[in-house]
């Protein structure tokens, strides 16, 4: 008897890494795809600003859509008793720490009451899986070391609060109810369809239109710069392999300080390594992130393939060929920027 292909439900596989997830599981085998025949992923997503649907072009018609909010109940609900997912890989937030700082209010609602919404109408319908994309942001900074699975969550951005909240939502629905979940810690992520408000698309977008490179602070920071086809494959291993219950920091082990980023950047861009400004610094920036994540390799065999040098090489031939994807954002990051 052949086996039944589960259905995978994707919350915000519209963004930039549900949208990779769901290319690299529509996609080809001989590239480590999946290639799921239609029916079998169903996509929910609000398309905020932050969603676009040209991220899934290449692979149009392979996909069920549903445009709707995940605090909404009762459409929730509709999609479910419809759809009967197996699993759901719940990526769908508001993402970004600078809007964050401007207004909680919708990374309140959808981070943490759409979390809780989508996780109620899982157990309702029985659902076998849950995967929640949460972010290394929730152990707030680390000077030295690195955190692993079980170091404290201490989020210091409302952004990362939100995440940090429906995170410990999904642990205590684990602990109450058994709730098959299972929790994903990534790194930064980067990489082609990016929304030009993160650091590396807004550089490259900066440059395009011949301008600088805002850099906060004295760039000082440092990130663990993840691409987005390894995060991808990543919680692809995660919900083959991992076990339900189970915490998985996702990291790439490849630290860089902001300022360095944006030189690199720079250079592979072949501009002027001075194109750059230092900014006022965010409000309560985070100076370093960190993962062990030993636990994913070794457990689920998953290894990050692209160094930094190479997937900002990606990027940017990609951003060259996508210029007025890039500029198509300007205005709506004017208004964020240069208020
Ligand atoms: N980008 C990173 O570096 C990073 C790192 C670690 C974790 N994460 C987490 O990964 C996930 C995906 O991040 P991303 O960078 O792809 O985000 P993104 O902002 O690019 O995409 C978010 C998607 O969610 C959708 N969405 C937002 N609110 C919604 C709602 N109420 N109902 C339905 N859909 C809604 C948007 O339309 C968009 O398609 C998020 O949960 C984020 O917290 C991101």
């Amino acid at each position: 008897m052949r086996k039944r292909i589960p259905k995978i439900l994707v919350t915000g596989g519209a963004g930039f890494i549900g949208s990779a997830f769901v290319r690299l599981i529509l996609g080809d085998c001989r590239r480590g795809g999946l290639n799921l025949p239609y029916g079998s992923v169903i996509i929910a997503d609000k398309l905020t600003y932050a969603g676009d649907l040209k991220r899934l072009a290449e692979v149009e018609g392979k996909f069920k859509f549903y445009k709707t909010d995940i605090c909404n109940r009762k459409q929730i609900e509709t999609i479910f008793a419809r759809e009967k997912p197996d699993i759901v890989v719940h990526f769908a937030a508001e993402s970004h720490v600078d809007r964050s700082i401007n207004d909680a209010s919708p990374f309140i609602e959808t981070n943490i009451k759409g979390t809780q919404i989508l996780m109620d109408t899982s157990r309702k319908f029985g659902v076998k899986k849950f995967i929640f994309i949460s972010t290394d942001e929730v152990y707030g900074e680390i000077a030295n070391g690195k955190f692993d699975e079980n170091s404290p969550v201490k989020p210091n951005s409302p952004y990362a609060a939100s995440k940090a909240a429906a995170d410990l939502l999904a642990q205590s629905y684990i602990r109450t109810y058994k709730f098959p979940a299972i929790i994903i810690r990534p790194s930064n992520n980067y990489g082609p369809w990016q929304y030009p408000e993160k650091l590396i698309p807004l550089a490259i977008l900066k440059i395009i239109g011949c301008g600088k490179v805002p850099v906060y602070g004295k760039g000082l920071n440092v990130r663990e710069w993840l691409y987005v086809d390894d995060c991808a494959r990543g919680i692809l291993a995660v919900m083959n392999k991992g076990a339900t219950g189970q915490i998985y920091n996702l990291g790439s082990a490849c630290e860089s300080k902001n300022i360095d980023t944006v030189k690199l950047l720079l250079r592979t861009l072949g501009v002027s390594q001075d194109r750059f400004e230092f900014v006022k610094d965010r409000l309560g920036h985070d100076i370093r992130y960190s993962l062990d994540s030993k636990k994913l390799y070794q457990k689920l065999g998953w290894r990050p393939i692209v160094k930094l040098a190479q997937g900002l090489k990606f990027t940017v031939d990609w951003s060259l060929k996508h210029q007025g994807w890039l500029k198509s954002k300007l205005g709506d990051i004017n208004k964020l920027y240069n208020k």
